[in-house]
């Protein structure tokens, strides 16, 4: 049985203060329910937040590391550095492959250096509006699993947490139909996953939908058979939402 996991993804939001007045909010509503749940803050409010953290059930996550232990890389953040806080990093989100120029390719080489220092990668993959209207949602999805999960093997893939975020989807207010985004869980990355890494393995890796998720909706996306909670934008910065979406993967 996959234990469902709710990450929240914070973006470029908030500061410690604020960071600290919002974790201070979900702590207590939230650290006792029996759901895997993981805030994923920015760099610079980890430490804080982290402090925050210690002694409940909740997670820490990072929303980006380099692939490179050390050296010149003005501006970046090591895997080692990230591991001495969190437990949880997402990688290859939509925004950083169109804004920051992400691939498939840099996207393997962060998921084997997260693995490589005890980091749970949460790895995005999902389609833009233009190929999803192209009908091209499948071979997008399938190439960005196939290359971003590429050599590992299959104990380090079963590690890992898979999230799928159509990008039409994501800031729109415009989910997924649950049935829609659960069949591509079910009928595209499952399979590639199998292929990959057998069925078993397939079978135990949790696949989370992000997009528009909301309280009013989560429910309905977490009821259904392959999806395993969600990566949430927007309504992870606000507690009551946040706590309703967490509670919502219970039942
Ligand atoms: P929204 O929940 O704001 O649509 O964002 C989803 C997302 O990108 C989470 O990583």
């Amino acid at each position: 049985m996959r234990k469902p996991l709710i990450a929240g993804n914070w973006k470029m939001n908030k500061t410690v203060e604020q960071a600290r007045l919002l974790v201070s909010e979900m702590v207590p509503e939230l650290h006792t329910v029996d759901v895997d749940t993981v805030l994923c803050p920015p760099f610079t409010t980890l430490m804080a937040v982290s402090a925050m953290l210690v002694g409940t059930r909740i997670g820490l996550g990072a929303q980006n590391l380099h692939w490179e232990a050390s050296g010149a890389y003005t501006g970046e953040v090591s895997p080692q550095m990230v591991a001495e806080l969190c437990q949880y990093v997402i990688l290859g989100h939509s925004e950083r492959r169109t804004y920051f120029g992400e691939t498939d390719t840099t996207v393997n080489k962060k998921v084997k250096a997260a693995l490589g220092v005890g980091l749970t990668p949460i790895v995005c993959v999902g389609e833009t509006l233009e190929e999803n209207e192209d009908k091209q949602t499948a071979a997008v999805v399938s190439r960005q699993v196939k290359v971003g999960l590429a050599e590992l093997t299959t104990e380090q893939a079963m590690k890992l947490v898979i999230a799928y975020e159509p990008v039409w989807a994501i800031g729109t207010g415009r989910a997924a139909t649950a049935a829609g985004a659960n069949a591509v869980l079910a009928d595209v990355i499952r399979p590639v996953l199998a292929e990959m890494f057998g069925k078993p393995a397939s079978e135990s890796i949790r696949i989370l939908y992000g997009g528009s998720v909301t309280a009013a909706n989560a429910a309905e996306l977490f009821a259904q058979p392959d999806i395993d909670g969600g990566l949430v934008g927007g309504a992870s910065l606000k507690s009551a939402d946040f706590i309703k979406i967490v509670k919502a993967a219970l039942s």
